[in-house]
């Protein structure tokens, strides 16, 4: 250490010996957290603030955008507690089982897995989902889209529902739940994304409400529904490898990957859409935040009327829909 004082001393000619010691211990010690990484957090007793500091900003150090949100998260899943409990207790300290469960948890958030397929699960309109790797994480925008049909259809008895890619089962689980007595049958070309789906209604007890199927969009569908809803795969293909490594490296492409435009999947969509729909049925489809004219367009050629464009909360055109053609 007296040889790295010198050292140091000798290019800042104007620092005391306590000032060049500083400096060398603010180095060494995070040199020690850098190499160490997630090895320091067994090194002494934590409280639950220093935790959760550490951990932000050690996520943050490695791109992880929501350092803060994400630290809490995956605390409040290590100690099975509600994040509120988190605040309410920030002194609380930790034993060294929590530390050994937890320090697993904060590498893989590192290293680019998803929060949601860590913990292994989602809350989604406030029902539970389980998420993992055969599916898609179900994204707010999609929450934003199925409260637009249910402001719609809340009010009405046995509404006919037929949801097109339903992955985890996010979009037909919550409108079983908050519709009255719905009719729904949810299809995917993904046997594992449909199995994951069925799991999912068990948890949430509606597996008797939802209908399964395997199908690639329509070719197993028949009859006409009031409400067909969609979160098809929009990403261009050109675009998936500039996608965040935890969504390219971690969730299922043919969830993501819509073709050259991005829009080929939502026009095989449009394309059969209206002979599926009842007299008064309507399509909801999420889209692209820079598809709206294109399938506005592509949407009233296929006959479709009332086509329109809905914001979501960011204010970006973000759901088609449309209706049954005159
Ligand atoms: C963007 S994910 C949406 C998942 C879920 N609905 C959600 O919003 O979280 C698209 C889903 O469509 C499914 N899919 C892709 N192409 C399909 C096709 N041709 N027929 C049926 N499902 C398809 C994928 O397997 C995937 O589960």
């Amino acid at each position: 250490m007296q040889s790295l004082i010198k050292a140091v001393a000798k290019f800042r000619v104007d620092l005391t010996f306590l000032q060049c010691y500083d400096i060398l211990k603010f180095a060494s010690e995070t040199a020690y957290k850098t190499y160490e990484d997630e090895g320091y957090i067994l090194s002494k007793t934590w409280t639950v603030k220093e935790i959760l500091d550490w951990t932000r900003d050690y996520f943050k150090g490695a791109g992880v955008e929501r350092s803060r949100l994400e630290a809490e998260q995956l605390l409040a899943y290590t100690l099975d507690v509600d994040r509120i409990q988190l605040y309410m207790d920030p002194d609380r300290p930790l034993d060294e089982n929590e530390l050994n469960n937890f320090r697993p948890l904060v590498k893989k958030r590192k290293s680019g897995q998803p929060l949601q397929y860590i913990t292994g699960q989602v809350s989604f309109m406030g029902l539970s989902l389980k998420v993992d790797e055969r599916a898609l994480i179900p994204r707010p925008e999609t929450e934003e889209m199925t409260e637009e049909i249910l402001d719609g259809f809340r009010d009405y008895e046995g509404v006919k529902v037929l949801d097109l890619g339903t992955g985890s089962g996010a979009i037909a689980i919550a409108l079983a739940r908050f519709l009255v007595e719905p009719n729904i049958t949810a299809v995917d070309k993904s046997p594992e994304a449909l199995e994951l789906a069925r799991e999912n209604a068990r948890r949430n007890d509606l597996e008797d409400e939802i209908e399964f199927r395997g199908s690639d969009w329509f070719s197993k569908v028949s009859g006409n529904y009031d409400v067909i809803v969609s979160n098809p795969p929009y990403v261009p293909s050109s675009k998936l490898k500039e996608l965040k490594e935890e969504i390219k490296d971690h969730e299922p492409p043919e969830a993501l990957d819509g073709g050259e435009e991005g829009t080929r999947e939502i026009k095989n969509i449009l394309d059969q859409v209206e002979s599926h729909l009842s007299d008064s049925g309507t399509v909801f489809l999420e889209i692209g935040h820079d598809q709206g004219e294109e399938v506005k367009n592509y949407a009233t050629a296929q006959s479709l009327s009332d086509v329109r464009l809905i914001e979501d909360s960011q204010g970006t055109e973000r759901i088609l829909c449309g209706s049954k053609g005159a």
